[in-house]
């Protein structure tokens, strides 16, 4: 197979390099970026090839990690080739498969369309497809492909919003999350990596212990906030400030832009 990556910036690279942790990965991967030197960049540090202008589309794969607000000037670009032949992949947030093809113009593409996070970099996201040939061997190949950069997950295409908002946007939510944990750690006197450490752990443990548990959400914040012991005064700073309807609301407003 022959995979063409369109866009090298920050999730293209992420999941070059979760494809590429894989040693047994060995088909060929071209990038081309619009600033040449981020996919030289990109070739150099993840053993692909870079492509300096798009001269032909003949590659059995091409993954589009543009932005939203450049797709409709790349699809008149790509559009100057014969299009039927590849399998198309795309990440962009917010464009079906519909309103892709719609684009192209052409409704017989095989389109896989994608969500993956950041993750992709430690081969940690969790990744959404939906496809309009999810039968298909590339289509097949493209999953397990993706599968290097983490899990990936088959779902309706109807459900891209709230799964972007779950998976493809939250780490952001996590990241600031951490960095409450992060700044209070330090203010007590943690060091950096003990900070971390303690953050990770904490974070991972708790996550694996609900994950397996048979106990609702709420009994475990019981089992742990006891009467008058130190648990339940944070609780109750989290609960007048509506912590939990924050992080829906911060959810919804991400959906309605997915
Ligand atoms: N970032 C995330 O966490 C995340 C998560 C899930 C999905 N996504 C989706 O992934 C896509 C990419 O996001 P990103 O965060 O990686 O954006 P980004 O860092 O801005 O990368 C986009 C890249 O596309 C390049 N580009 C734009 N037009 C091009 C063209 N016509 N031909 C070749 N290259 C072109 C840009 O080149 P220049 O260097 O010239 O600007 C840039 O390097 C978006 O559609 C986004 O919705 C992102």
């Amino acid at each position: 197979m022959k995979i063409l990556f369109i866009g090298t910036g920050h999730m293209g690279s992420a999941l070059i390099s979760g494809i590429k942790s894989n040693n047994n990965f060995k088909e060929q991967i071209f990038v081309f970026n619009r600033t040449y030197e981020k996919s030289l960049d990109v070739s150099k540090k993840y053993n692909v090839i870079p492509v300096k202008k798009l001269e032909h589309l003949n590659y059995d794969i091409v993954v589009l990690g543009i932005r939203p607000a450049d797709f409709e000037q790349l699809a008149v670009d790509l559009k100057k080739f014969t299009l039927e032949k590849q399998t198309f992949v795309t990440m962009i947030n917010a464009l079906s498969i519909k309103q892709a093809s719609d684009i192209f113009g052409n409704n017989k593409l095989n389109i896989v369309r994608i969500m993956p996070n950041m993750n992709a970099a430690i081969q940690q996201s969790v990744t959404a497809y939906s496809s309009n040939k999810i039968n298909s061997e590339v289509t097949k190949f493209v999953i397990e492909m993706f599968s290097n950069c983490g899990t990936v997950e088959e779902i309706p295409e109807d459900k891209f919003p709230a799964f972007t908002a779950l998976a493809g946007c939250s780490p952001s939510y996590i990241f600031t999350f951490l960095n409450g944990f992060y700044k209070y750690a330090l203010k007590n006197g943690f060091s950096k990596d003990q900070a971390y450490r303690i953050m990770k752990n904490t974070i991972i443990g708790s996550t694996e212990y609900s994950t397996n548990s048979d106990n609702s959400f709420d009994e475990l914040i019981n089992s742990i906030c006891v009467p008058n012991g130190s648990t339940i005064e944070g609780q109750k700073v989290l609960e007048t400030n509506n912590f939990q309807d924050i992080i829906i609301k911060a959810l919804e407003a991400a959906k309605q832009k997915s």
